[in-house]
């Protein structure tokens, strides 16, 4: 019998089955929460009925609170108001899990007084993803059946456990067989009933608590532990201290109270606000405009890359992780043997940390083969090329592919900054070639800028943002244009960075605003990491700039102990006197006043040049979305998480603010500032970037 549009109520004996199926992923929306409600009435007024069962169709358990509705009005019952109905009820309810109960959906799970799962399952508590922590309980709930430590770690991570684990720890009673959840929950609800087992309300259990009690500073070290990784974050710590809470002697109702103002406190900060917004744009990135759904792809099956040196080698490991054998072709068997040296260690690497089976390291390394013969990549489908980044060396190799690849291979190029178009025209077939712009290292970098040119063929376009999903990147679909989205914004940032320190802000200083703003590192330390000659060419350079002048000095970077910093044999970090030298007498050769500037001069020009940069790729089609550019920078810079990227932080600034901003810098720096037409359009038009 119907509930609603999303739920049924059946009753096998003894037992009330309410089902809800809610596609995509059972989010307890109003209608569903509505529908549970109402299961629930009918089953305690039933006589007959003696115990539930709350189950759902489709892929997953609840998936959590519905996210699209927070912030707009809430019909009743609240998330709340439902788990009061379900835990008071007379009747023992019974939750039988499948595919994932997370946030709302599992603190849902924790009102119930039984839970099963099918071995498959996952159970999670993901709010802190989302700037957030668990508003129903789950803060309250969880340390009370899995321990503090454990909810520690699972609430202020976010990360899943297993059905397995979940039974291990307590959070389920029972394992059904796959395949029949349904079944074994009834049964186990019989057995409920046979047994005469109690009503389990895990608000009332203590003893994990009191294990706790007995080692009061496990907060201090769990925060010290994760300082690193939680830098920035409001989210954590309100987690933690809701963890913190359950120990305080206060009834149940008032840490409910305590967690719920803190919620309120995340919910209404930029933090969340951010966080949730990265969480839709990237599954908003999967998606291509433009080219219908139904476009079929290609299936890959061998790969072929061309180059074995930093970025070759880590490309290929992508797709012998995921079984897909991988040729690779140098120009000496000398760069041959160091490019599949390197793999084989990195993977050596992983074994040794207990990461990778002795067995799969056997399999991926014999998936890989090495040649000196691009003729070997005739039956590749798909050939990835990362050669030297000069363009007479990429339309040659295109040109020779051109000659040996089948009929319909996609041949893609790992170019970081050149023209796709000029690469792509050295081929008599234009429609196949694309970019793929791996970042390094390419085996450990979430981000995939996919490339299309003006003739990309929409079959590879489709199978290109395809296979990102398949190697386990976040494809972003990008234009054909100077350093296509992140390494234009990155070359704006370039540019203010040294002209920054031309004027006088040491590359500490630079480097301390970029790091409190939230960047994992500064954009200094950041270049001596990659290394000053990745893209410097001996042969041409000319001293024209302080990173010439420190590569023509040696300065490379931490691998030859100094760059912009000074590096001791521990690659320690030290201020260099020698580099401060250079761009001292740099400035004086150029006539560059030196001044004291000011902390936040310096993040205001870094970030409304590169929010500028942004407006401008979007301006010229090479984007689709601000939000695809947020994501560029996110997985792919390190932009923090909690700002949302940078046209999500220019709309939190108002882009009539970005806008004032930009003319003033104009005034003050010159034309490098002058406002994209597209920001003069929005402030017009009282519209932001989420408006596009
Ligand atoms: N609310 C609304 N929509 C949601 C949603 C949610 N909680 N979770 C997922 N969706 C939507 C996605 O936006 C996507 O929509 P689209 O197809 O229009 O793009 C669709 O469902 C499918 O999602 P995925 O593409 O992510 O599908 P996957 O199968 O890869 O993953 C998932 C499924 C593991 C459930 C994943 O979507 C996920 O992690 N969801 C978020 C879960 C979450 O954070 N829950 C906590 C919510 S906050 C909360 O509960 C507060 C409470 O404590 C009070
Ligand atoms: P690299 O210098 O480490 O490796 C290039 C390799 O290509 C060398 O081993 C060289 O022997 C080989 N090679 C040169 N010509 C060849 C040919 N005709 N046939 C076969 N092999 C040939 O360079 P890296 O850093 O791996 O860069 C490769 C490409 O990736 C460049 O286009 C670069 O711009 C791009 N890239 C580099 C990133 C980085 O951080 N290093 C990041 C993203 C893209």
């Amino acid at each position: 019998m119907k509930v609603n549009d999303v739920t049924t109520y059946e009753v096998e004996g003894r037992i009330a089955v309410i089902t809800v199926n809610s596609p995509p992923v059972n989010a307890l929306s109003n209608a569903v929460r509505q529908g549970i409600a109402g299961g629930v009435e009918k089953a305690i007024a039933d006589d007959a009925v003696g115990a539930l069962v709350l189950i759902c169709e489709g892929r997953t358990f609840f998936a959590g609170a519905d996210i699209t509705e927070f912030g707009k009005p809430q019909v009743e019952p609240s998330l709340r108001e439902l788990q009061k109905i379900v835990e008071n009820a007379p009747k023992p309810v019974i939750a039988a899990i499948h595919g994932t109960a997370l946030g709302g959906g599992l603190e849902l799970a924790l009102v119930a007084h039984y839970r099963i799962a099918v071995p498959s399952a996952k159970c999670g508590l993901p709010e802190v993803k989302l700037g957030l922590l668990p508003g129903a309980g789950g803060t309250q709930r969880l340390p009370r059946i899995v321990g503090i430590p454990k909810a520690l770690e699972m609430v202020t991570s976010g990360d899943p456990v297993s059905a397995k684990s979940a039974l291990e720890m307590g959070l389920l009673d029972e394992l059904a067989g796959e395949g029949q959840l349904r079944a074994d929950a009834i049964a186990f609800a019989n057995r409920v009933l046979d047994e005469g087992r109690s009503l389990v309300k895990v608000r009332d259990k203590t003893d994990k608590l009191d294990e706790a009690r007995a080692r009061p500073e496990i907060f201090a070290e769990f925060r010290k532990a994760n300082a690193k990784k939680f830098r920035g974050f409001l989210a954590p710590e309100y987690n933690i201290r809701c963890v913190e809470a359950t120990l305080v002697d206060q009834p149940f109702e008032d840490a409910l109270a305590y967690e719920r103002s803190l919620f309120d406190v995340l919910m209404q900060d930029s933090q969340s606000a951010a966080q949730r917004h990265v969480f839709f744009a990237e599954r908003q990135a999967a998606k291509i405009d433009g080219i219908p759904a139904d476009t079929p792809t290609l299936p890959i099956a061998k790969v072929g890359v061309i180059g074995a040196g930093t970025m070759g080698g880590g490309i290929a490991m992508n797709f012998l992780n995921v079984g897909i054998p991988v040729t690779i072709v140098e120009t000496s068997q000398a760069a041959l043997d160091r490019g599949l040296g390197i793999i084989r260690r990195n993977y050596e690497t992983t074994a040794k940390k207990g990461k990778l089976s002795a067995g799969d390291l056997k399999k991926r390394m014999s998936l890989l083969t090495g040649s000196l013969a691009l003729e070997d990549l005739a039956d590749a489908d798909l050939i990835i090329e990362a050669v030297f980044e000069q363009i007479d060396v990429k339309k040659d190799v295109f040109a020779r592919l051109d000659a040996v690849a089948k009929p319909g291979a996609i041949l893609a190029t790992n170019t970081s900054y050149l023209d796709i178009d000029a690469i792509a025209a050295a081929t008599g077939r234009p429609e196949s070639v694309i970019g793929l712009h791996f970042f390094s290292p390419a085996n450990v970098m979430k981000l995939l800028e996919v490339v299309r040119t003006k003739d990309s063929a929409p079959a590879n376009i489709v199978t290109a943002m395809k296979l990102a999903k398949t190697i386990g990147k976040i494809g972003v679909l990008v234009g054909n244009g100077f350093g296509f989205v992140g390494n234009r914004i990155l070359a704006a940032r370039n540019t203010q960075a040294d002209r920054l320190v031309l004027e006088g802000a040491s590359p500490e200083a630079v480097d301390a605003a970029l790091y409190d703003f939230g960047f994992p590192m500064g954009h200094f330390q950041m270049r001596d990491l990659v290394g000053l000659d990745v893209g410097w060419n001996r042969e041409t350079t000319r001293s024209a700039n302080v990173r010439e002048i420190l590569n023509e000095m040696g300065r490379h970077g931490q691998k030859s102990g100094g760059g912009y910093y000074d590096y001791d044999e521990n690659r320690n970090r030290v201020p260099s006197p020698v580099a401060l030298q250079v761009i001292e007498d740099f400035a004086k050769k150029e006539g560059i006043a030196r001044r004291e500037v000011p902390a936040d001069e310096i993040l205001d020009r870094i970030l409304f040049a590169m929010v500028n940069e942004g407006a401008r790729i979007l301006d010229e089609g090479i984007a689709s979305r601000p939000s695809d550019i947020d994501i560029v920078w996110i997985t792919g810079y390190g932009w923090p998480r909690y700002r949302g990227g940078p046209m999500f932080w220019g709309d939190l600034q108002g882009v009539p603010v970005v806008l004032e901003k930009l003319k003033a810098l104009q005034a003050a720096h010159g034309d490098g500032f002058a406002p994209s037409p597209l920001i003069e359009r929005l402030a017009a038009e009282g519209k932001g970037f989420k408006d596009l």
